[in-house]
Formats: C-alpha cells, sequence, structure tokens
C-alpha cells in the first residue's frame, strides 16, 4: 500500500505520551483513508463484528470511535465492508471456533475485493497458539493486536496503511490505563463504563486472566468524569464493568472499595440507573448489600455466578466459597433488598463432577430460584489448571446433565419473573419492537423486559408502565 502514501512532513514531532500520541495517529490515518477514498470511488466503510462479554462490547465501541474519526463510515454487513474487525472471544472452545469459520468465509470475499482489510483482536489473540496458526494458515488477515494495546488502534492502523504486510502487534500484559479517548455508543441513552480491566482469580477452568492480564482499577476521578460527560451527552443508564466489580479499587494508590466508588456514583445528577457485573461472590460484602439497599438508582438486580452447587467442585474450581457461604449470601441479600432479581453463571461437567456434586448444582438452583441462568458446558481452555485435572466427564453425561438443568433453571425461571404481573413499574424505553412497530421495548429495574404500545420518541426515556401479562420471560404491557 506505500503508493498510496500521503505526502507527511518527517520532521513532524510524534508525541510520546498518551493518549496524544493516539490523536497525532488520528491525524495521520485520516491521510491514508482520504487516499483509499480516491482510490475506490467511495467513502471506505467498516464492520466491527463483536463476541464474547460486556467487556468486549465496550471497546468495540472504541474501535468504532476511532474508525469513524479517521473517516471510515459504518457498514451493516462484514461482506461488503472495506475494512472487517472481529473482537474475539476465547472463554469457550465454541467461540473460538466460529471466528476460524467466518475468517474462511471473509478469505473468499477479499479475494474478489483485495483492498479490503481484516482486522483481529480481543482475548483469543493473546493466545500464542491462535497468532501462530493465523500467522501460518490465514495470511490474508491485515492487522493483530490484543486486549493490552486497543487503545493504540490509530497507531496500528496507519503502521498497516504504511506497510505491505500482516501486523501484529501482542502485549503479553500492562498496568497502563489510557484515558480520554473517542468512542461511539452503540446506544445514546445508555453505556457500559469500565472500571477495571483484568482477573486476579484464577478460577481454574477460566482463560480470563491469561488473556486480559492482571487487575487494574481506574482512578474513580477519572471513572466519574467519563459518566459526567455520559449523562452530559444524553445517557441515563450506566452498566459498571469489570471482571470482578467487588474487589474494586483494593489496588489504587489511595485504596477505595466499590462501594464507596458506587456512592460517589450515585451524586452525580441526571443519572438515573447505575448497573454494575460481574460481583464475585468470595468478595461481595455487607457494606454493598447496605449501598444498594439505601440507593435510589442501583438497579434491583445482581448477577452473582455460583458456576456449581457442589462446595467439592467449588474448590477445584478455586472459586474460594462453599455452597453454605453462597447460599448464606443470597440469604442476605434477600432479607435486605427483598425485590432483588438474581441471575447466574453455571458451568456443567467440570473434572470430576459426580452425580452427587450435579445433585448439589441442581439443589442450589431450586433453593435460591433465580430470575434467570445462563448455564455453560465446560470447556476445556489449554493453559489453565483445570484443562490437565483428571476424570474430565464423558460428553454424553455433561449433555444429560446439562438439559436437566437448562429445564429446572426455565421452569423457576417462568415463576419467578410472573410474580410482577398486575405491577405498575418504571421502564427505560430501549427500542422499537422487532416484529411490532406500534410497539416499544422497555426494561425494568429488575432487567426484564416488557412490550407495550408507544412511539419511537419514548427511546431513552423512563416511562412508568403497567405490566398487563407475563409471557414467560417478558411482559406486555400499557403505559400507566
Ligand atoms: N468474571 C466473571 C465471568 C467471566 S466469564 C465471573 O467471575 O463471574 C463468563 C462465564 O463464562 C463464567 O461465569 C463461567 O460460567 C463461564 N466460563 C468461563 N470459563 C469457562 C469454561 N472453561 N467452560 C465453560 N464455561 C466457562
Ligand atoms: Fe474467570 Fe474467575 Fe476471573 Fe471470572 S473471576 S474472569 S470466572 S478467573
Ligand atoms: Fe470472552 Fe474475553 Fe470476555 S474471553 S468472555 S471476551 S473477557
Amino acid at each position: 500500500m506505500n503508493t498510496m502514501k500521503p505526502d507527511i512532513s518527517l520532521s513532524e514531532q510524534i508525541p510520546v505520551t498518551e493518549p496524544e500520541r493516539q490523536y497525532y495517529y488520528i491525524e495521520k490515518a485520516k491521510e491514508y483513508v482520504k487516499n483509499l477514498e480516491a482510490q475506490i470511488g467511495h467513502q471506505p466503510t467498516f464492520c466491527v463484528v463483536t463476541f464474547g462479554c460486556q467487556m468486549n462490547a465496550r471497546d468495540s465501541e472504541k474501535l468504532v470511535g476511532i474508525l469513524r474519526k479517521i473517516g471510515y463510515a459504518e457498514e451493516e454487513k462484514e461482506e461488503n465492508a472495506d475494512f472487517v474487525i472481529y473482537n474475539t472471544c476465547t472463554v469457550r472452545e465454541n467461540a473460538n471456533m466460529r471466528v476460524y469459520g467466518r475468517l474462511g468465509q471473509l478469505n473468499r470475499v477479499k479475494k474478489k475485493r483485495p483492498h479490503m482489510m481484516i482486522g483481529l483482536c480481543g482475548c483469543m489473540m493473546q493466545e500464542p497458539e491462535v497468532v501462530e496458526k493465523l500467522k501460518k494458515s490465514y495470511r490474508f488477515v491485515d492487522l493483530i493486536f490484543g486486549t493490552h494495546n486497543i487503545y493504540k488502534f490509530a497507531e496500528l492502523i496507519t503502521t498497516r496503511f504504511e506497510s505491505d504486510r500482516m501486523v501484529i502487534d501482542i502485549w503479553k500484559d500492562t498496568d497502563k490505563i489510557v484515558e480520554d479517548l473517542p468512542s461511539e455508543r452503540k446506544f445514546h441513552f445508555k453505556s457500559g463504563v469500565n472500571i477495571m480491566f483484568g482477573c486476579n482469580n484464577f478460577c481454574s477452568y477460566c482463560i480470563v486472566p491469561y488473556v486480559r492480564g492482571r487487575e487494574r482499577s481506574r482512578d474513580p476521578k477519572a471513572i466519574v468524569r467519563e459518566i459526567e460527560r455520559l449523562v452530559a451527552d444524553g445517557v441515563v443508564e450506566i452498566m459498571l464493568l469489570g471482571q470482578n466489580v467487588n474487589s474494586y479499587g483494593k489496588n489504587l494508590d489511595e485504596p477505595m472499595s466499590f462501594a464507596e466508588l458506587l456512592q460517589e456514583i450515585e451524586k452525580i445528577e441526571g443519572l438515573e440507573r447505575i448497573r454494575f457485573m460481574t460481583s464475585h461472590p468470595k468478595d461481595l460484602s455487607d457494606e454493598l448489600i447496605e449501598v444498594m439497599k439505601n440507593s435510589k438508582k442501583i438497579c434491583k438486580h445482581l448477577h452473582l455466578p455460583v458456576q456449581s452447587g457442589s462446595t467439592e467442585i467449588l474448590k477445584k474450581m478455586n472459586r474460594r466459597y462453599t455452597k453454605e457461604q453462597y447460599l448464606d449470601l443470597v440469604e442476605r441479600i434477600k432479607t435486605a433488598i427483598p425485590d432483588i432479581s438474581l441471575t447466574t453463571d453455571i458451568i456443567v461437567g467440570f473434572p470430576g463432577e459426580t452425580e452427587e456434586d450435579f445433585e448439589d448444582t441442581m439443589d442450589i438452583v431450586k433453593k435460591v430460584r433465580y430470575d434467570s441462568a445462563f448455564t455453560f458446558i465446560y470447556s476445556k481452555r489449554t493453559g489453565t489448571p483445570a484443562a490437565v485435572m483428571e476424570n474430565q466427564v464423558p460428553d454424553d453425561v455433561v449433555h444429560e446433565r446439562f438439559d436437566r438443568l437448562l429445564a429446572e433453571v426455565q421452569k423457576i425461571s417462568a415463576e419467578v419473573c410472573s410474580v410482577h404481573e398486575g405491577k405498575t413499574v418504571s421502564v427505560l424505553v430501549e427500542s422499537v419492537n422487532d416484529h411490532d412497530d406500534t410497539l416499544v421495548t422497555g426494561r425494568m429495574s429488575n432487567n426484564l423486559l416488557v412490550h407495550f404500545p408507544g412511539e419511537a420518541d419514548l427511546i431513552g426515556k423512563i416511562v412508568e408502565v403497567h405490566l398487563d401479562e407475563c409471557k414467560g420471560f417478558y411482559y406486555l404491557g400499557t403505559r400507566a
């Protein structure tokens, strides 16, 4: 792509500090994108495809922010875009396989449209075997970077424009947090806000600590400043993001608890709703329960992954709580906040899981009565301690247990969700209904959805809705 090189003076000083350096590269990349536009005869387009969790979704907003700033326009279909980026997840093997499958298809498109660029980033790229495989068998990929240097995106794109080869930049870890870079929100009225990065828990099945690095908390002032800006820009609901928000602030120069941070955020005028995820049961404090109970803004929803109901398995998982401790915590939460909605994550088929262990999981589901639960089949992740544990559970046994668990979870969930029938609740209107455009869809504080007659101008507003009828996992309602 050297032929497209714009005339940028060599004597120009490249800033060494961030984010100034990235703003410099944004300007530089703009020139390359303009040249590309002249070459292909239309404004270049991008498509960012996101796999995995909320953390990745937030990262993708940062990618989109940069791409728009440098002159790309958004394109919905990846096969039509001039720049396709997969922001990958590797938490389970199937997340991984999907990326390879889609890359194969993209290669066929690129053969017809050679100026197309393909970028890969996110958690999968932090695994050395993945990058080796890409280098060997996926030479058509243009740009590969990881989770730690995503803030360098503008610089990396510029590097790709200036080179003829695959650009790969992966960092093992970082203690750096770069603030104040552009980002583009998917919704104008709600936003995710990172409060910390990485994870130090090393649950024995989980790859996240290896691909997201050590735990780092953002400075509370930077978090509050970001939320204030978001609110000034129309945001009414925020979701605070971290792999384990309950250990927020422990490694700050001036340590601060998550509950204290929430109280600071609560003071922000104009902010209506606060959500957060994920909470690790071992670190959920009574202080936090108290703050949630007294808050006017924190939503009545807690995602509290249990993973297993068996104390024996929890020990092998390195979760650092027992079945009894978890149930006791749930009891304390429900006593303090009776209308709280609880959701969870459960893994079936962890190595060594016996029928008795699985019965403990069924038991905890029956006792807690979750509003909903994400159930996962254990997936072996190379490099984690569980991958080399003995007694991996045979597939047929795992599937049979998984089906039993799912049936129970769904039965309970339908019962738990229906208790709100007849109530009038506040909902944040999120969208026009996909199937019926006379309806809009709103989210209650407890995270349940309700569809009710309304117009698009309600989107982003909080309104009172009467819950007429529960339809299993959602409601039909009318404005009160
Ligand atoms: N930090 C969060 C979870 C992040 S990963 C927490 O601790 O709750 C999201 C979920 O994926 C986990 O809660 C777990 O249930 C599931 N998960 C993680 N690794 C897995 C694996 N190897 N196999 C199956 N499910 C897994
Ligand atoms: Fe993975 Fe455990 Fe960290 Fe969650 S807390 S990201 S499950 S290691
Ligand atoms: Fe997946 Fe990475 Fe999130 S592995 S679940 S995208 S932190």
